[in-house]
């Protein structure tokens, strides 16, 4: 068997078609969307994404405003940032690029976020929401990795969904998501006893551990979906958490990587601000 691939890349574009249409309609009622992302440091992979996130917002019509900090930004300084951007009526989306520094709470960070304007849905009230399947900005990169699957017409009532990782912005929520589907979800990651036995249970295998190629083939059930949430350099080189070429031959549809979860991600962001200027009409 030949796996499908779940275009990430092609969907995001359809998305971010039409999204560009929902701006423009939005700007003639002079409503323009209005995304503030901080980056605090220097860290190169955060430079690049926030660079594609502020690409794809231009490219949208959303305005975006990028602030840059240096790392020896204090967290009382970092937190009036954020409480000025709240009180800024032009703005509907704040993003704070993660990781930040670890002399500043991540959480007092999240937490400051006006909930109406966590675009991200990380603060524990969007959270909250979500668990109880009230409407909310879903978290980019699980609300993404649903869209693929629904887009692909992927049956997820009660299947067997496994999810390897439990960080806060990908593994818990996604499966928080897909329970919400009706799937079946179980949680393992890096203490899990047995994994290879766990994830060869899966009809859907939901991948963010951070381990370049840490799934191969022998990870997987015959047919099984595999959606690869992973970005890892390797030699300078783009690679998944899913060992995309022994896992092909397997699995019945697999997201690449570039060009599978990630191009999802910044659209459901784009997808969450424009919501968001919706609700100034
Ligand atoms: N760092 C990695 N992914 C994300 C994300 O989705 N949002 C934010 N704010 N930081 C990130």
């Amino acid at each position: 068997m030949t796996a499908l691939l779940l275009n990430g890349k092609e969907l995001a574009a359809k998305k971010r078609e039409q999204l560009k249409k929902d701006v423009d309609q939005l700007t003639t009622e002079n409503v323009i969307p209005g995304l503030a992302v901080i980056l605090v440091g220097e860290d190169p992979a955060s430079q690049s994404y926030v660079k594609a996130k502020q690409k794809a917002c231009e490219q949208a019509g959303i305005h975006s405003v990028l602030i840059k900090k240096p790392d020896t930004i204090t967290e009382e300084e970092l937190l009036s940032d954020i409480e000025r951007l709240n009180e800024d009526n032009s703005i509907d989306g704040i993003l704070v690029q993660l990781p930040i520094p670890k002399h500043i709470s991540e959480q007092a960070v999240i937490e400051k976020i006006a909930p109406e304007k966590d675009v991200d849905g990380f603060h524990p009230i969007n959270i909250g929401k979500m668990m109880v399947g009230e409407e909310t900005f879903l978290p980019c990169t699980p609300y993404g990795v649903v869209e693929m699957l629904k887009e692909a017409k992927i049956d997820l009532v009660g299947k067997h969904v496994v999810v390897v990782g439990r960080s806060n912005i990908v593994g818990k929520p996604v499966g928080q998501l897909l329970l919400n589907e009706h799937a079946t979800v179980t949680y393992c990651h890096s203490r899990t006893k047995n994994l290879r036995e766990m994830t060869n249970l899966a009809d859907i295998l939901i991948v963010a551990i951070g381990r370049a190629n840490f799934i191969n083939a022998d990870d997987v059930k015959p047919g099984a979906v595999v959606v690869d949430v992973g970005i890892n350099r390797v030699d300078g080189k783009l690679c998944g958490d899913v060992d995309f070429d022994s896992v092909k031959e397997k699995a019945s549809y697999l997201t690449p990587v570039p060009g599978g979860v990630g191009p999802m991600t910044i659209t459901m962001l784009l997808e969450n601000t424009v919501q968001s200027a919706r609700k100034r009409l």
